[in-house]
């Protein structure tokens, strides 16, 4: 008998053990690697990246928000209205004379739209027109994977989980009765799909999607310390990020926080 207990006191021990060391892999929210996918790249701009500031995710000066110069923008079918803004991908050439086969991948945020083109054949220069999944992307990330020259290469791309260092960033614009915020340095799945401000004085107030990475509210929040609510478009977790704006917030200002997804 007694053995048999021993027995079944280590099972249930071990099981224990399992069900603890599990967790960490069940994290509910927790942002996974999409499959590779076949698409193209090309780039924009120059070296210096200049043409890829102020894209249509908002994020305005990509070096002072940032992002830098591994970035690209999406052609309309990935870009999903500005969903995507703030996801990243691996992408790598293949399939081509043109790929630095000495590197494996690079890693992009996504920041801009590429337009589609009506005028141009999606197969010859019409790239970003729908329904092809295309990265335009700046010059800098483009030479990581390709020679500049080829213009256009086939690329393997997947969704992976964007590691940001500090929490979600801020920047207001409006006023004291319509504001308007740009949500940056988002971590994990790096997107969006619902934002929600609280006024010190007011509860809950659900924020509708502007453009890109931006978001508003038509409330009366001047003179209010201000909290914010967000949910991950991919992984639908949320956080809130208490008090991030004091009572005296102003337009044109960045506030930062100290949560993120991962
Ligand atoms: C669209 O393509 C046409 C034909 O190549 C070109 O002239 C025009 O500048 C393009 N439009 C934009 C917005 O790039």
């Amino acid at each position: 008998m007694a053995a048999i207990y021993q027995y079944c006191s280590l099972f249930i021990t071990l099981t224990l053990m399992l069900t603890i060391i599990g967790k960490p892999a069940l994290v509910m929210g927790t942002f996974q690697p999409s499959p590779w996918t076949l698409a193209h790249a090309t780039f924009y701009g120059d070296e210096t990246a200049s043409a890829t500031m102020g894209g249509a995710c908002g994020y305005g000066n990509l070096f002072v928000n940032g992002y830098g110069t591994d970035t690209a923008a999406l052609s309309s079918t990935l870009f999903n209205n500005g969903y995507a803004c703030g996801t990243c991908y691996q992408i790598k050439c293949v399939q081509s004379s043109a790929c630095n086969t000495n590197v494996p991948y690079t890693t992009v945020t996504a920041t801009n739209i590429c337009p589609p083109n009506r005028s141009q054949a999606s197969d010859n220069g019409g790239w970003c027109n729908p329904p092809r999944s295309h990265f335009d992307m700046s010059k800098p990330a483009f030479m990581k994977i390709a020679q500049w020259k080829a213009g256009i290469v086939p690329v393997m791309y997947r969704g992976v989980p964007c590691v940001r260092s500090e929490g979600f960033r801020f920047s207001f614009q409006g006023n004291g009765y319509w504001l308007l915020v740009y949500v940056m340095n988002v971590g994990g799945g790096g997107d969006i799909s619902n934002t929600w401000v609280k006024g010190s004085r007011t509860g809950w107030i659900s924020m509708s999607h502007n453009w890109g990475a931006s978001y508003q509210a038509f409330a009366t929040l001047s003179g209010q310390t201000l909290s914010f609510k967000i949910t991950s478009y991919t992984t639908k977790e949320t956080i809130i990020a208490w008090n991030v704006a004091p009572s005296n917030w102003g337009a044109g200002l960045t506030y930062s926080t100290h949560v993120n997804f991962h």
